[in-house]
């Protein structure tokens, strides 16, 4: 069966397609590398140089390759630059997936099921004592939030009224082996690359400097990759699912775990709110739990992270 990864040149894209890969899909990646490289790509890949707002283009690498499954993992990713540039987030979110779900449905086409990328942005701050389970309500504070919470509505429509079975991921926050560090994102990845180079890690209050900071739930790529085989196999029975821990981390105590594992000596230093940032975001793990088991432990992920980190 062939699998299309679009976004699969990215940091979570590419250990999706890897996944697919081993499992014995053939797999091809539609990517136009504004985030994504090349180094992630496994050697002899099938790559599409495409970007997704780019119609004709996305229509026929989808009829070249025609995938039985598609995996939509391309997006613009960036909460921060979605809030200075609401424009893109709707064109790359909200169009571009609308060409690829048009080019699913094209003459000659016939993809059995699609899988996307969403996020926990979608639901917005959760108060003290919560976790959102998919049911939740959804508050977006960001474009980024609010255009993937469009596509996902969008998916649901398609399904009904196009026949596209699909199933919606909704992702904490993810890290892991060749996560990019990008100043305003990725914070483990960020902390890393500060502690590796030995820079102070800066820890962004939650409502003032020296708080602690936010309270963010982390999830390992290799779990991320494995709950995307399940779901493009067909065997999530729920059209929605969470793919997280369900466990709280403060941006300090990360930043303090990263410290010690590097072991640089780099300093944790404590910076005011920034804004824009989710006081707390923590999701109910129980349906990617009864399909995956239990998931990496942070310690345990943070150490394999380490390693690719010091290997590369
Ligand atoms: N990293 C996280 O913590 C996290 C959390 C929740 C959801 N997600 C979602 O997971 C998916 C993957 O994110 P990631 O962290 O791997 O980011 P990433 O930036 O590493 O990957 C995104 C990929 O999409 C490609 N891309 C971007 N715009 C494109 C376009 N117009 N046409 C074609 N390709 C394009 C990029 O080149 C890149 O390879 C995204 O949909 C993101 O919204 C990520």
């Amino acid at each position: 069966m062939r699998v299309l990864v679009t976004g699969g040149a990215g940091f979570i894209g590419s250990h999706v397609a890897a996944l697919a890969e081993e499992s014995g899909y053939e797999v091809a990646v539609l990517d136009d590398f504004s985030t994504g490289s090349r180094a992630n790509l496994r050697p002899g890949a099938r790559v599409y140089d495409v970007d997704l707002r780019d119609r004709e283009a996305t229509t026929s690498a989808v009829r070249d390759f025609a995938p039985d499954l598609v995996s939509h993992q391309a997006a613009q990713v960036s909460v921060a630059r979605s809030r200075r540039e609401p424009l893109l987030d709707a064109q790359v979110n909200v169009v571009g997936g609308l060409h690829l779900l048009e080019a699913c449905g094209a003459a000659g086409v016939r993809v059995e099921r699609l899988v996307f990328a969403s996020t926990a942005a979608i639901y917005g701050d959760l108060l003290e004592g919560e976790r959102a389970h998919e049911g939740s309500r959804v508050e977006p504070l960001s474009p980024y939030g609010v255009t993937k919470l469009a596509f996902e509505q969008l998916l649901a429509f398609w399904e009904k009224q196009r026949g596209l079975t699909s199933r919606v991921l909704r992702y904490s926050n993810v890290y892991g082996p060749r996560q990019a560090p990008r100043g305003e994102s990725g914070v483990v990845a960020e902390f890393f690359a500060a502690a590796r180079g030995g820079r102070a890690l800066t820890v962004f209050g939650r409502r003032r400097a020296g708080d602690g900071g936010c309270e963010r739930d982390y999830v390992y790529v290799g779990d991320v990759a494995r709950a995307n085989l399940l779901a493009l196999r067909g065997e999530l029975p729920h059209a929605v699912t969470n793919v997280a821990t369900g466990r709280a981390t403060s941006t300090r105590a990360l930043a303090e775990r990263i410290a010690a594992l590097v072991g640089t000596g780099a300093p944790v230093r404590d910076a005011p709110p920034r804004a824009g940032d989710a006081e707390r975001s923590l999701l109910d793990p129980s349906r990617v739990e009864s399909v995956l088991g239990a998931l990496t432990p942070l310690e345990a992920g943070l150490l394999e992270t380490a390693r690719w980190y010091r290997e590369h």
